[in-house]
């Protein structure tokens, strides 16, 4: 089936579930325990065996789109420093000084080719290699071609940048994300516009992640914003892996829809339904018409917190004042701080009272029933054990 294809068929699903008042159901209701959102010991085994395992996103394209730019990220214990080469390719690094470790790159971001250690100044180029010894005569014989910068993998797909953060033998980017990425890559994201990013603190970054994948709360959390665009609690599903494509519709649907032909209700996004794009462990992706919303969820320092950049790009320039596009980004911010992660902190003061041993997923759940099959998954170190399904 395309991509196409599948979108229709989720969307057509989405109809008929306003006509029957349904929404996509998992065979029963799934019980997760608290201590899953709480408990330091599981944390840190989903930050060893998910989070430094598998391809994390750490930048988009457009962050870093002419040779020479640079970003830097703290992402769990490794601070990064991605870089654009004059070829074109991007590199992920460790910005740690091959001499006494001190951090090289110090700024958010930037353009520079070259890169001088703050504390001895030591000199290295931006593909990471090591160009200059400071004083080399007093300082001794040194290697400098086996000491640049420690590499990490690059894999740059449909305008995403991702890295493997614990690197110990060959990661298959094709198998963990290959078909999402195919899916992602319709939208052309590459050539978008970056416009900025806000940033907000919420709690475990599960809790973070569950927000994303479920309609069931809008009614309640989200009475003025998105319940007066899209209906609550209905929502269907499509899965690629770990990964989510989540349908909501507008309460616009059957009107916005009734003159097109079902294999042309993909080429409708926003338009009567959204979608939301997860990518496992810690990414979203909502398009909209106004400003486009990708944001990454970064666990940490223990349990119970989680930072989240909100990154917003649009296809082009958005037209307008500067000040209406902050506008915009400030106003997305405040939606999801307030009325999302607000409520995830409640939350998590909730599980660390231990009221009730678990949480239950109900059957609409079901994003949020295969994202925590899949945690289960990796934290069971299990490669033979089944892969978890919708
Ligand atoms: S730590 Fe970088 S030059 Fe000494
Ligand atoms: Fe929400």
């Amino acid at each position: 089936m395309s991509i196409e294809q599948n979108y229709n068929r989720i969307i057509a699903r989405l109809i008929d579930d306003i006509d029957n008042n349904t929404t996509d159901q998992a065979e029963g209701t799934m019980t997760v325990p608290s201590t899953a959102y709480t408990d330091p010991d599981i944390w840190q085994q989903e930050m060893d065996l998910i989070f430094k395992k598998v391809p994390v996103f750490v930048a988009l394209t457009q962050e870093i789109p002419n040779p020479g730019d640079y970003k830097t990220l703290q992402f769990l214990d490794k601070p990064l420093l991605i870089t654009r080469l004059q070829d074109g390719t991007a590199r992920v690094m460790l910005n740690v000084c091959s001499h006494r470790a001190m951090t090289i790159a110090n700024k958010p971001c930037g353009n520079q080719s070259r890169f001088t250690c703050p504390y001895h100044g030591w000199m290295y180029s931006n593909d990471g290699a090591l160009r200059g010894v400071a004083d080399q005569e007093k300082f001794g014989d040194f290697d400098k071609q086996a000491n640049g910068l420690r590499q990490l993998p690059v894999y740059e797909r449909a305008g995403l940048i991702f890295t493997v953060l614990d690197a110990d033998g060959e990661v298959d980017f094709d198998c963990f994300l290959g078909e999402m990425m195919e899916d992602v890559g319709r939208l052309g994201m590459e050539k978008w516009h970056y416009c900025g990013q806000r940033q907000i603190h919420g709690a475990n970054w599960k809790i973070a992640y569950d927000g994303y994948l479920e309609g069931y709360h809008f009614a309640a959390a989200h009475p003025d914003t998105i319940a007066q665009r899209t209906y609550s609690n209905v929502m269907e599903f499509g899965a690629y892996g770990p990964h989510t494509l989540i349908c909501f519709p507008h309460l616009a649907i059957k009107e916005n829809l009734k003159d097109v032909a079902p294999d042309q209700y993909h080429t409708q996004e926003n338009n009567g339904y959204d979608w939301i794009r997860t990518l496992f462990p810690n990414i979203s992706i909502f398009v909209a018409p106004e400003i486009t919303l990708i944001s990454q969820i970064m666990p940490g320092p223990g349990p119970n917190q989680n930072t989240t950049y909100l990154n917003f790009i649009h296809p082009s320039k958005p037209a307008g004042e500067d000040v209406e596009l902050q506008g915009m980004m400030d106003f997305l911010c405040d939606v999801v701080d307030t009325e999302d992660y607000k409520v995830g902190l409640a939350i998590q003061r909730g599980l660390e009272a231990h009221a009730h041993s678990n949480v239950t997923f109900g059957r609409n759940e079901a994003g949020n029933q295969l994202f925590h099959k899949w945690v289960s998954w990796y934290l069971a170190k299990d490669p033979s054990a089944p892969k978890p399904t919708l």
